[in-house]
């Protein structure tokens, strides 16, 4: 079980380390290497995803992935900046199908900004389409640019667009993994308005005839927007495109309490897999010791069943998790109240004890 690891920037390399620390209490055997990438990357060799940190997750069964990006890189080229490293990383690996699921734990019902009816038991799963949409759309750029960057250029453009299998191959992911839970799925548009989602509609509801036992419905990305705050249990399986996915996987994190909290899992054809936690490096409070280290652990997880096929071990990080919240133990995004505030590194000791 070879892993690259690639911890990045920010509260990456914090998180990124109690994940592996758990890994390499689980008495199995794994080939951990690790690489730069994104700004640490960019500082070390000019660029955000190296050959050879690229290769190494080639030729690995996994990535374990922290995060890129921080505001001192806002000024470079767009090639450079750490954000490329991420979206080379899934594109050259073809991991098209992004799965995150938002569950309320219910240690954290209180951690929401919701009210703890609307969110007790919460348990969607967000399916992103991960390689296509506007995201790598082309031709991108700015009309009149003047060496590259904004300041002079009178347009910008970036173009949607979606093929037929690209849509084709995500709408079946969406429809097995809905058939594994309560065989529903919304898919998410915005038809009304653009051509590119009156295909995705199209598609969808194509590939949807070939599972006449899972329930499909369409909405349009504004309204999923406000019926995730309104009434996010009515939701099981969604899935959208890159863009909305991007937004609306955001906001279903912030309903569990914390997106400190959610991991994320990201795989190709294959079933190798590149595992993150859903949210970025925060430089905010890099380098602290108050990140939440739990989304990575919890992507770690996900990394054993997805592409490890060590379901039970997966299995015991999930309950080592559970158990350290019911033991009332929080990082500052998760603590209220009557709980028992942790350091990044405390939080992964305790999982690791509680193995
Ligand atoms: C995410 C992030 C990335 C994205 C950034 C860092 C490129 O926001 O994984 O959701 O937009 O996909
Ligand atoms: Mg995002």
């Amino acid at each position: 079980m070879k892993i690259a690891v690639l911890p990045g920037d920010g509260i990456g390399v914090e998180i990124v380390a109690e994940a592996v620390k758990v890994l390499n209490n689980l008495d199995l055997n794994f080939e951990m290497e690790t690489a730069l990438v994104g700004g640490a990357a960019y500082e070390t060799y000019g660029h955000p995803l190296p050959e050879a940190t690229l290769k190494l997750a080639k030729e690995a069964d996994a990535v374990l992935f922290g995060a890129v990006g921080d505001w001192k890189y806002d000024k470079l080229d767009r090639p450079l900046r750490p954000e490329q490293a991420i979206l080379g990383l899934r594109k050259n690996l073809g991991l098209f199908a992004n799965f995150r699921p938002a569950i309320c734990y219910e240690e954290l019902v209180d951690a929401s900004s919701l009210k703890p009816e609307l969110i007790a038991g919460l348990d969607i799963l967000i399916i992103r389409e991960l390689t296509g949409d506007i995201y790598f759309g082309q031709p991108r750029g700015r009309r009149v640019a003047t060496d590259g960057h904004f300041p002079g250029a009178e347009e910008a453009f970036d173009t949607m667009r979606y093929s037929r299998p690209e849509i084709e191959r995500i709408a079946h992911v969406a429809f097995q993994a809905a058939r594994k839970r309560s065989k529903r799925v919304t898919s998410v548009d915005k038809a009304n308005v653009l051509e590119t989602f009156q295909f995705w509609k199209d598609v969808v509801t194509e590939v949807g005839q070939q599972y006449p036992d899972v329930e499909l419905d369409h909405m349009y990305v504004d309204n999923a927007a406000m019926q995730l705050v309104r009434a996010p249990k009515k939701f099981d399986v969604v899935v959208t495109g890159n863009m909305f996915g991007d937004i609306l996987s955001d906001e279903a994190a912030m309903l569990t309490g914390s997106i400190g909290m959610l991991p994320s899992a990201s795989l190709n054809a294959s079933n190798q897999g590149l595992y993150e936690p859903s949210h970025g490096s925060a430089p905010d409070i890099a380098g602290k010791g108050i990140a939440n280290p739990l989304a990575t652990i919890l992507s770690a997880a996900m990394m054993l069943r997805f592409s490890l096929n060590q379901e039970a071990a997966a299995v015991r990080i999930e309950t080592a998790v559970k158990k350290v919240l019911a033991q009332g133990l929080r990082t500052a995004d998760i603590f209220s109240v009557g709980t028992t505030r942790v350091t990044t590194v405390e939080m992964g000791s305790a999982v690791v004890k509680a193995l």
